[in-house]
């Protein structure tokens, strides 16, 4: 089965933080486990550079967009690989094929007759690259967001014929009731869509930075339709000479912030099913992560206010410190462990110190390096070929269909407790069995070999399951049990799968 899975194209106007590394690692779980499944996986990412907030920028800094999205979409291809995430393609929207393609599908659109010509009027956010209701925007004209002054536009737009999908929208949500995940973002994009929907801008007039509207030179597509169909034109060319939107559309999972919802359950189906093309299965939209604003900010017995993590709001936990100090694992781990997907999460360096030594170091590091030094204590560091003590193989085994199925439904934070659960079992048969006690009695040979057998083999199930989480980690374990093999289908305790085992270093060592 193919499984197309998609994070958003980010902003490259700012620097990458850790709000954008979360939707990225979050995708990078799922395509992972879905090839540990034997799915045909594509994973995309990359960055969104058109639009006015990008020619802003531009222009303050005294440099053509195309110097300053070609200076900084580096950082963000660079974060994929330093994260350790998979993805199969790093789109640019500045990439010719990308808008030959939007060309292509916003024609179609209009020869459909969903495009019209008209005067747009109303309030604009150039930070949110968003036009705002008179509801929407603050009594002083200010952004609901970020509190800025709102402009008032007055320009020539083409628009999208959006008020007509709304019959089609709500059908589509009646069918679909896991178009939009979780519940509630489903209810919210549901009830957006039942109080009415405007006719909305598809091009702008103002400025240059954008593709160009094929039928008239004069504009350039709005920024947000050029950057949804980022998830279609990738296919198209991301393998040099095969089209791949055949084999891959339309996209399992669209994963997203939930601060783009409308643009991801509204205006983005209408905008397929205006060009013909098929929808998305699933858009799951996560929350925010969010950190305290620092106690320098707060009056006396003030609480610490949470916040959105954002570089404006100055508040930002830097991946690369985090990366260079703690590796990728204990990163991606920290934001999948501590965040429950689907809502809003407080991150601070204090939790993460206590996830990394309670978890990973002691936890799941720990039953690592005792299993393994055990084996080489007492068995001369080969794994005794018994059969697995039944019960605790009937408890281990089953945490592989049990995160299938709770990764079907992009419950990440199922998934890891269902995985931690057997790393705390293991924990608890290594104490119950005590290896220490039946090594020193020779007549109890037969239970040390089963008990070892049982042990390795749990931790060899275990990891495999564990590694879309924290891979580098995983792979570095089964390397060390002489077993590198990830398919879940060999994920089963069994007599006999290890033999010599390799020495192992800590996984997550004490910071220095
Ligand atoms: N370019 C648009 C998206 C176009 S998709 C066709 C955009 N870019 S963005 O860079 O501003 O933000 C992209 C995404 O980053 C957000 O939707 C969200 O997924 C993620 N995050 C940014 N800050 C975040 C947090 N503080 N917490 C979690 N994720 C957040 O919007």
């Amino acid at each position: 089965m193919s499984f197309y899975i998609t994070t958003p194209i980010y902003y490259v106007n700012a620097a990458p933080h850790l709000g954008h590394a979360y939707s990225t690692i979050a995708c990078d779980v799922m395509a992972r486990h879905m090839r540990q499944r034997g799915e045909d996986v594509f994973f995309l990412t990359g960055t969104d550079e058109h639009g006015e907030p990008v020619a802003l920028a531009a222009e303050r800094e005294g440099v053509t967009p195309q110097e300053l999205v070609d200076r900084n979409a580096p950082h963000f291809k660079d974060l994929a690989p330093r994260l350790n995430v998979s993805n199969d393609f790093f789109i640019r929207t500045t990439d010719p094929e990308h808008k030959a393609k939007v060309q292509e599908v916003l024609s179609r659109i209009r020869e459909n007759g969903h495009v019209y010509e008209g005067v747009y009027e109303g309030w604009y956010c150039p930070r949110c690259a968003d036009f705002k209701t008179d509801a929407e925007a603050n009594d002083d004209n200010s952004c609901p967001i970020h509190r800025t002054p709102l402009i008032r536009e007055k320009e020539d737009n083409y628009f999208f014929r959006l008020s007509a999908f709304q019959d089609d929208l709500l059908r589509l949500f009646d069918e679909q009731p896991d178009f939009v995940m979780p519940r509630h973002r489903y209810n919210e994009a549901r009830s957006f869509i039942a109080s009415g929907l405007q006719d909305v801008s598809l091009s702008r007039s103002t400025f240059t930075w954008g593709v160009p509207v094929p039928w008239d030179p004069d504009h350039v597509f709005y920024v947000w339709f050029d950057a949804l169909l980022n998830y279609y034109t990738a296919l198209s060319y991301a393998k040099p000479g095969e089209d791949l939107t055949d084999r891959f559309w339309p996209a399992t999972y669209h994963v997203i912030g939930k601060d783009i919802l409308k643009f991801h359950t509204v205006f983005w189906p209408a905008m397929l099913l205006a060009a013909g093309l098929a929808l998305p299965e699933h858009v799951f939209v996560h929350g925010f992560l969010l950190m305290s604003a620092g106690p320098q900010k707060l009056a006396d017995g003030e609480r610490p206010e949470l916040m959105k993590m954002s570089k404006s709001m100055g508040n930002v936990l830097d991946p690369f410190a985090i990366i260079d100090e703690f590796g990728a694992d204990a990163l991606r781990f920290y934001c999948m462990r501590d965040v429950s997907f689907g809502q809003d999460g407080e991150v601070s360096s204090a939790r993460f110190a206590v996830v990394y030594a309670s978890e990973l170091a002691n936890d799941f590091g720990n039953l690592a390096s005792r299993t393994v030094a055990m084996v080489h204590r007492y068995r001369d560091g080969t794994v005794p070929s018994a059969e697995p003590d039944p019960t605790l193989a009937a408890e281990i085994n089953a945490v592989i269909p049990e995160i299938s199925e709770l990764l079907d439904r992009a419950d990440l934070t199922g998934a890891l407790d269902a995985i931690w659960l057997r790393v705390r079992r293991l924990n608890r048969y290594v104490e119950s069995q005590a290896p220490w006690v039946l090594a020193k009695d020779e007549a109890r040979a037969d239970e040390l070999d089963r008990v070892l057998a049982s042990l390795t083999e749990g931790l060899r199930v275990v990891a495999v399951a564990l590694h879309p989480w924290i891979p580098a980690s995983v792979e570095k374990l089964l390397a060390t049990l002489g077993a590198p093999e990830l398919e879940l289908d060999g994920a089963r305790m069994m007599a006999g799968r290890l033999g010599a085992i390799d020495r192992l270093e800590p996984l997550f060592p004490k910071p220095r």
